[in-house]
């Protein structure tokens, strides 16, 4: 009887000891998308979305693994070390943001990419390319004026190409068709140089 009533305690603290080592290793290790019941179990700046898998808190996202939230832009921050997670950010009027001259990557909101300062850098949107060079769409992941505009370097601008004897303001509208010479614009009006074409295309 003694015996018995000392396997029962042995077998409580058997049961105990494993149930509570399995939630301690639980704890802060869930993954991105793998199953847990509580918010406590999921890795850090992460929850239990409805009892049933980790989801990151708002103003965090995933790294590929799954195995960590990092700051996206958005989250509340008091200094630069807190979007330090983030690529290409800073702490701006109190959250995480794309430091000047970045734009926030569409895939990915803690990563900021270059935006674009000439035709022809990459680009994602193509409100992107509009935003700086007016007359500007984003083809195949570059900026590229729009048909009959060109990019001036002097204005950093796309803008309308006047052909041979259209009317102009300034030579850097004019352009030949197949940009065989040179011409410049003289009494409001593309002449050509007689010089030979020796701009990019644009
Ligand atoms: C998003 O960008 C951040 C910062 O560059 C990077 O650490 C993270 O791995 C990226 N996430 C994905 C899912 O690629
Ligand atoms: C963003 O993701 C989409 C869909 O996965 C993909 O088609 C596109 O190429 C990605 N864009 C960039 C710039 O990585
Ligand atoms: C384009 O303009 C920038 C300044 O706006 C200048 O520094 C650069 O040299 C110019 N490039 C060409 C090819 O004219």
């Amino acid at each position: 009887m003694y015996d018995q009533q000392i396997l029962k305690i042995l077998l409580f603290f058997a049961v105990f000891r494993s149930l509570s080592c399995q939630q301690s290793t639980q704890d802060g290790t869930v993954k991105i998308g793998e199953r847990c019941e509580r918010d406590r179990n999921c890795i850090p700046h992460a929850f239990c979305r409805s009892q049933m898998t980790c989801l990151c808190d708002q103003y965090y996202s995933p790294i590929p693994d799954n195995s960590m939230c990092i700051a996206s832009a958005g989250l509340s921050c008091t200094n630069d070390l807190v979007c330090s997670s983030m690529t290409n950010a800073m702490c701006r009027q109190g959250v995480c943001a794309c430091k000047d001259s970045y734009i926030l990557d569409i895939n990915n909101s803690s990563n900021c990419v270059s935006r674009p300062l000439v035709v022809g850098d990459r680009c994602q949107r193509t409100d992107e390319c509009q935003d700086v060079f007016d007359r500007a769409m984003c083809i195949n992941g570059r900026c590229r004026c729009i048909t009959s505009y060109h990019f001036v370097n002097e204005t950093g601008k796309c803008v309308s190409t006047r052909f041979l004897y259209n009317s102009c303001t300034n030579s850097y509208e004019c352009r030949s068709l197949h940009y065989e010479t040179v011409l410049e614009c003289r009494n409001g009006e593309c002449v050509s140089t007689g010089g030979q074409g020796t701009y990019a295309k644009g």
